[in-house]
């Protein structure tokens, strides 16, 4: 494991200047996925090259929120069975998409040696290639959420109003916190009906933070709930009006001009992953 750390700190050698957010949530269904998708597009559309990574590496779906079927996939890559060029497909000028296929989790006891060199190979990638990268997680305290959000510079939690989300988000970060370490959350309250019901979510979150964690909670504000957007998801058009007004100014709060901090994102991944 240290012999890993070492290689891949020297691989880096370079100045780096990819950026890493998950977007993370404790229930499943809140939005994190058209969010993930949306921020993307919003993200590259002011000039940087985006990368979303499924980071749902059972359950893949961010390929279906956007309406195509990747021919290959991470699986495919970690196999051996195709270059990590074939698994990223464009989706708009500047915003790229790797999916991750099922069945990738268990590929993670790799031997160690080909699982460095496979890691390696997209830290390469995405470092020549993008300013970020953005990462959708599966919902609840999994353990591959854990080490993604663990292991990137902006650790993005969605909740809803509802009582259920907000005791997950809460139980999440709770976690993050105290096991993984995680000091800094930025916070995202979707399907609201007004402002102020996100501000009372985020209240309730912060204070129950303050209390029992040493985790510092950001507020990025609130997206409103609204039926066309499902409408739309329906069509395959995951990409509303309504929401990117929203979505831009909750994203306008997060570091996104920030040269990215070491270590690598992949190096604490990959420890991260192998751990749990
Ligand atoms: N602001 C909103 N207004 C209305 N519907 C929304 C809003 N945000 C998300 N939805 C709907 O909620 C559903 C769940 O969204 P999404 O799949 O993005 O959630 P998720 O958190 O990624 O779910 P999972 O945890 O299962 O991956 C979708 O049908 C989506 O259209
Ligand atoms: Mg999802």
């Amino acid at each position: 494991m240290e012999e890993q750390a070492v290689h891949l700190i020297k691989a880096e050698g370079k100045e780096r200047k990819t950026g890493y957010i998950s977007i993370a949530s404790g229930k499943g269904g809140v939005g994190k996925t058209l969010i993930t998708v949306n921020a993307g597009k919003i993200i590259s559309g002011q000039g940087k090259k985006v990368l979303i990574v499924d980071g749902d590496l059972g359950l893949s779906n961010v390929h279906i929120m956007l309406g195509i079927t990747p021919a290959k996939n991470l699986y495919h890559f970690f196999m051996g069975e195709a270059a990590i060029e074939e698994i990223v497909t464009p989706i708009y000028d500047n915003l790229d998409f790797i999916s991750s296929g099922s069945g990738i989790r268990e590929l993670v006891n790799l031997p160690s040696l080909q699982l460095r060199n496979l890691i390696l190979k997209l830290q390469e990638y995405a470092e020549k290639s993008y300013d970020w990268v953005i990462f959708d997680t599966p919902p609840g305290i999994h353990s591959d959420t854990l080490s993604i959000v663990s292991s990137s510079h902006i650790p993005v939690v969605i909740t809803t109003p509802e009582p259920t989300a907000i005791a997950d988000a809460y139980g999440l970060i709770k976690v993050l916190n105290h096991y993984e370490g995680v000091k800094s959350f930025y916070l995202l309250v979707n399907k609201t009906s007004n402002q102020k019901e996100g501000e009372r979510v985020y209240e309730s979150i912060r204070i129950v933070c303050e209390r029992f964690t040493s985790a510092e909670l950001k507020y990025l504000g609130s997206l409103r709930y609204d039926p066309r957007i499902i409408k739309n998801i329906i069509n395959q058009n995951p990409f509303s009006e309504a929401l990117t007004r929203e979505l831009i100014s909750a994203l306008s709060l997060l570091p996104l001009n920030i040269r990215t901090p070491t270590p690598s994102f992949w190096e604490r991944l990959l420890s991260r992953l192998r751990r749990s």
